[in-house]
């Protein structure tokens, strides 16, 4: 028997990095997951290997509204129901402030936090319509509470996410909508590989890691499974860190490792 037996889920950014691992594992735990991802190829990919009885794909800017609504649309045309949202989708992007392109600004903002948003709504209204409550998951980060050199705008967008989900979590309780966040801290996938690739930066972050590793998308989705599972039913409004225990300490000081002056 499943930890997630019967449920119906979505997950954005699922054809990678953390989003494919918790679309593997909810699916292990006997969810049926609808992919919502801007790459077509890499929801292919994972249909290929997890069967199309489980998954479906729905190629999805979450940026874009009216996609997002059919993407929510089509876990009840394919699944018959909602139960699980895990709202992954986002991206970084590194500049110091005086020089950051507002341009670069608006694609972090966008997809990481006006993304979350516009998927948080819609989830929400097919929750409330459903009735049978449900548990949505926003993806915010170790750089929502810990500053970072060059990282304005992903430490912005994260500590939006962290704040809205509070406030899903206190407009939707009533509902039986629970509301939380997960905040990873630095993690193998293929966002950071760049990042990681610079000598010594990895090694400056275990540094400041008590449990002294990075982590694996396995690990953020053992967090989602219990958050998406009925095991977490009295938790919401809160953002969890699964870091290594890096948010005791700080974040490495980036602009040494990118040649900032
Ligand atoms: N990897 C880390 O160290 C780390 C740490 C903290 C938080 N996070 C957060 O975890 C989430 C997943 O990151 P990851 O490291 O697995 O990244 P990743 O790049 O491996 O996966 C992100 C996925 O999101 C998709 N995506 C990008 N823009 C999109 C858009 N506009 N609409 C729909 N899909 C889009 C990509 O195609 C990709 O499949 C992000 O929100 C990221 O900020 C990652």
């Amino acid at each position: 028997m499943g930890r997630l037996d019967g449920k119906v889920a979505i997950v954005t950014g699922g054809a990678s990095g953390i989003g494919r691992a918790a679309v593997e594992r909810f699916v292990a735990e006997g969810a049926r997951v609808i992919v919502g991802d801007t790459d077509s190829e890499g929801i292919g990919a994972l249909i290929g290997q997890l069967g199309h009885n489980s998954i479906d794909g729905a190629e999805v800017d979450v940026r874009d509204e009216a996609a997002v609504e059919r993407m929510v649309n089509q876990a009840i045309r394919r699944f018959g129901r909602l139960d699980i949202a895990v709202n992954n989708a986002g991206v970084g992007g590194f500049s110091p402030i005086q020089d950051y392109p507002l341009e670069d600004w608006d694609r972090v903002l966008g997809i990481s936090l006006t993304g979350t948003f516009l998927c948080l709504k819609h989830e929400a209204k097919r929750l409330i319509a459903q009735g049978t409550g449900g548990s949505i998951i926003n993806i915010a980060s170790l750089n929502a509470i810990q500053a970072t050199e060059g990282f304005a705008a992903y430490c912005a967008a994260k500590a939006g996410v962290t704040m809205l989900t509070k406030v899903a979590a206190l407009e939707l309780g009533r509902h039986k909508i629970r509301v939380n966040a997960v905040g990873p801290g630095l993690v193998h996938t293929p966002a950071t590989a760049g990042m990681l690739a610079i000598p010594g930066l990895e090694d400056a972050f275990i540094h400041e890691a008590p449990i002294g590793r990075a982590g694996e998308p396995e690990d953020i989705a053992n967090l989602l499974t219990y958050l998406a599972s009925d095991e977490s039913s009295l938790m919401t409004a809160q953002t969890l860190y699964i870091d290594g225990g890096a948010s005791v300490n700080k974040y490495p000081e980036l602009f040494g490792f990118f040649g900032v002056g």
